[in-house]
């Protein structure tokens, strides 16, 4: 009998973003993030039912577990805490007090807690591996490389906020860092709060309003919030701040030195927000540069690895490659907190037990579907409970080629099939599709399916090997982390009134042929679909491309404002019935939204999401 394989979890818990991995002898077997399952965004809690999934997926409990790791050290941070407070004391008092309870009750007792969460079956050992450690294995162990030089970039973890190192075959040495409160993210996240969104979701938002404005204010910031060195690191003038004393990120001086208060969350952006964002992201861009030139210079290595919170800024990651020294770049798709708990594992699998590794060509992520996938019985219990009209599909030719039919008639369609996606990004399995061709697609996605503001842009999925011809990038992009502009050759002449436009007006010029994903700065995040890691979403692709010459479709997430992306095929039905979307796809199965019943709710639904 061959021996039993080692099975390692991997938690990541109590900030955001809660997770749960399993890794079988290496493999990534199993991933998932709390909030899909609790339908609550961002869900910090235990992550009980991402655990329970990822052993049921390998048919074992949790006493059958080998090690658990968590995904970074406890006692760090609220070292880090402490000393904070002490430094700014009387100051802070306030805050201190609010996140001491949760302290005293949970992350101070990490083993009682974990052994809670795991229903007191477990008996093997706890680890922990430092915040950094976690998002260095999680961009390291899992790329295609050898060796690499890795960058994490963040908020913040226990003390570290960026930090850098190499990895070689089944080992990673971090040589450098930048402690808190210098933070890239932190910085990123003070304008988004600065700007009115959310911190630690509306970073995306701010991302995305960029284009619109221009960097008026990067000098500002440059000469008064962030200082880059010649070294790549930076230093962050905290009189500006007050992350590390209050509740708030910014303060009196900062709204002083930009002009105002803080933009009112639900009110519409100003010209002025959107210059702001313009200038923060031009200012980031050029300190996740100097830190990659840096990074580049002390290692000598032409391949870089990426993960942390800001890796996601994937404007960034794309003038990295298009700029930067490094030849290839691998991204972790879950680069924020909860792809820590799949760097933990690995880890642990590797740097601890010191396991043999041997990179895969394309990589170790299978494509990041790496979340619970629904049986067809599963399917058609819950639709019949929901007395759902639907046909069902045995030839997946015939079904890509009607889901083709529907798109090219202007329909929007969900589709909901395979392993869920771990990490922020729907790739193909949770999404809403619809074609790039048409000029009206991004506001009627917008507006009448996901209920978002009108200004944020939508990404291309294009098959693999044929983005080259629309964008210019010739590197995959399996987990559209990577921006590129649209091909001159496929944009469209404009008017010099509308070379005039600015802010929210420029929604309305065609810039290209592919008006749906095109940015107003004329840019588009890119997803490449390879046929081995999504034969669905692949055939869809082919069929469209077969039926318009067009290889490529409108990919958003399968959600609503505020939504948590559709996890069981009652929340697919549910969005499906009360919003816009013409036709849903549930594994075999397709729905019309004209053959369907009525169904009450539409109002509730509307409101079950807080905005975000
Ligand atoms: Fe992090």
């Amino acid at each position: 009998m061959p021996p039993a394989p080692t099975h390692i979890l991997g938690i990541s818990a109590f900030y955001h973003d809660s997770a749960a991995a399993l890794v079988r002898n290496g493999d990534i077997f199993a991933a998932a993030q709390e909030e899909r399952f609790t339908r609550k965004k961002h869900d910090e809690r235990f992550p009980e039912n991402a655990v329970r999934y990822c052993l049921d997926a390998a048919g074992i409990t949790a006493s059958d577990l080998d090690a658990v790791i968590f995904y970074e050290k406890p006692l760090l941070k609220f070292e880090r805490l402490l000393e904070t407070y002490l430094a700014f004391a009387p100051r802070g008092l306030f805050s201190f007090f609010r996140a001491m309870p949760q302290w005293l009750q949970q992350k101070l007792h990490l083993p009682r807690e974990i052994d809670k969460g795991l229903g007191g079956d477990y008996r093997g050992p706890i680890y922990f591996c430092t915040h950094h450690e976690s998002h260095a294995a999680s961009a390291f162990f899992p790329s295609p490389f050898e060796e690499a030089a890795i960058i994490t970039l963040d908020g913040v973890g226990e003390w570290t906020t960026t930090s850098w190192g190499v990895g070689r075959g089944n080992k990673i040495e971090l040589r450098g860092e930048i402690r808190f409160p210098h933070s890239l993210g932190l910085l990123y996240s003070a304008f988004t709060y600065y700007c009115g969104f959310r911190v630690n979701s509306g970073e995306y938002k701010l991302m995305g309003l960029a284009p619109y404005g221009t960097p008026r204010f990067a000098d500002l910031i440059r000469r008064h919030l962030i200082d880059l060195k010649d070294d790549g690191s930076f230093r962050l003038d905290m009189g500006y701040f007050n992350y590390c004393q209050g509740l708030t990120m910014t303060n009196g001086r900062f709204h002083r030195l930009f002009g105002g208060p803080p933009r009112e969350p639900d009110s519409e952006p100003t010209q002025r927000d959107m210059d702001l964002a313009a200038s923060i992201q031009v200012v980031t861009e050029e300190a996740m540069l100097n830190i990659a030139k840096h990074v580049h210079r002390e290692t000598g290595l032409k391949n870089l690895c990426l993960a942390g919170g800001v890796a996601l800024n994937c404007v960034g990651n794309g003038r990295i490659l298009r700029e930067g020294p490094f030849e290839n770049i691998w991204i972790q798709p879950a680069a924020g907190d909860a792809g820590g708990a799949l760097g933990a594992a690995l880890w642990c699998w590797y740097q601890q037990m010191v396991n043999p590794r041997a990179p895969q060509a394309y990589d170790s992520q299978h494509g990041s579907y790496l979340g619970p996938r629904c049986s067809p019985v599963q399917v058609r219990e819950d639709l019949d409970a929901l007395h759902a009209i639907y046909e069902t599909y045995d030839n997946e030719a015939d079904m890509a080629a009607e889901v083709a039919s529907e798109l090219a008639q202007g329909r929007i369609v969900g589709h909901f099939a395979g392993r869920a996606e771990f990490g922020p990004r729907a790739l193909g399995h949770r999404s809403l599709l619809g074609d790039p061709r048409d000029p009206d697609m991004q506001r009627r996605m917008n507006v009448a399916i996901k209920f978002r503001e009108s200004f944020r842009p939508f990404a291309p999925a294009v098959i693999e090997g044929k983005q080259s011809g629309y964008f210019d990038l010739t590197a995959e992009s399996p987990y559209m982390l990577l921006v590129a502009p649209v091909r001159e050759e496929r944009r469209c002449k404009l008017t010099s009134e509308e070379e005039q436009l600015s802010g929210l007006a420029k929604l309305k010029t065609i810039r290209s042929e592919l008006p749906a994903v095109t940015h107003v700065d004329n840019s588009a995040r890119v997803q490449t679909v390879s046929k081995t890691r999504s034969p669905r979403f692949h055939a869809i692709l082919e069929a469209f491309e077969k039926r318009t010459g067009c290889p490529v479709l409108v990919n958003t997430s399968f959600n609503v404002r505020g939504e948590p992306i559709v996890h069981s095929p009652s929340d697919a039905y549910r969005c499906f019935m009360f919003t816009d979307m013409d036709v849903l796809i549930v594994e075999n199965c397709l729905l019309r939204k004209s053959a369907q019943p009525p169904m009450p709710g539409a109002e509730e639904y509307r409101k079950t999401f807080r905005k975000d």
